[in-house]
């Protein structure tokens, strides 16, 4: 079983990918902190992430790059939908997520592309959702825990241009795919939106 997982940044598609990874007992591949981990090495090589022969050549990161607590910055999630629009960027990360997705047991994955390109034949797929304001005070909640003063106007603005980015891309830009059930989340709590979203899998893997 395959679980596909897409939306744009900060709807909840990570927390609920992870709920349904440990509902299922499936591996989980957050596939953002790829392009993140490409980021951020553009940025360690001192190379422009606008430029597509700089952000292939970061592709090839070291591993180690992956448990970098720096990868999950706002900053950081910013440079990588700049690599991310790159389509050798893309092509180069493709097939370890195709990889990890026909692992024999299954798997979940999160990201922008996952039911439209990397999995388009999933077991199931959701497309999470919210309104940007939404969206801006969760991250912007989150931030002030790790002792962030950015103002939510900012955030509000970096989502906005995450999303238009992400959205106006030529290589893969984040659409819902025509088969993936939407769920918006404004309106639900963390519980209530994985008991929706496992219901939504439930419904999907039985439709025959
Ligand atoms: O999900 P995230 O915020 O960690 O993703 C960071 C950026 O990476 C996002 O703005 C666009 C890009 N991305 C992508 O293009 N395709 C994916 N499957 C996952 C992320």
């Amino acid at each position: 079983m395959i679980i596909a997982v897409d939306g744009p940044a900060a709807s909840g598609k990570g927390t609920i990918a992870r709920a349904l990874a440990r509902h299922y007992g499936l591996p989980h591949l957050d596939t953002g902190l790829l392009y993140r981990a490409v980021a951020l090495t553009v940025e360690r090589l001192g190379l422009d992430p606008s430029r597509e022969a700089d952000a292939v050549a970061a592709c090839d990161f070291d591993e180690r790059v992956l448990a970098d607590p720096l990868l999950r910055s706002d900053a950081v999630g910013q440079r990588a939908s700049i690599v991310s629009a790159h389509p050798l960027v893309r092509a180069s990360l493709l097939q370890r997520q195709r990889r990890f997705a026909a692992q024999p047991g299954g798997a979940v994955l999160d990201g922008r592309d996952i039911g439209t390109v990397i999995a388009p034949d999933a077991t199931a797929k959701l497309f999470v959702k919210a309104a940007a304001q939404v969206r801006a005070r969760r991250r912007h909640a989150e931030l002030q825990a790790t002792g962030s003063s950015i103002g939510l106007d900012q955030v509000l603005a970096d989502i906005r241009a995450r999303d238009a980015r992400d959205e106006g891309r030529a290589a893969a830009p984040l659409v819902q795919a025509a088969d993936a059930a939407p769920l918006d989340t404004s309106n639900l709590s963390i519980e209530a939106s994985v008991q929706r979203a496992i219901e939504m899998v439930e419904a999907q893997r039985n439709r025959g």
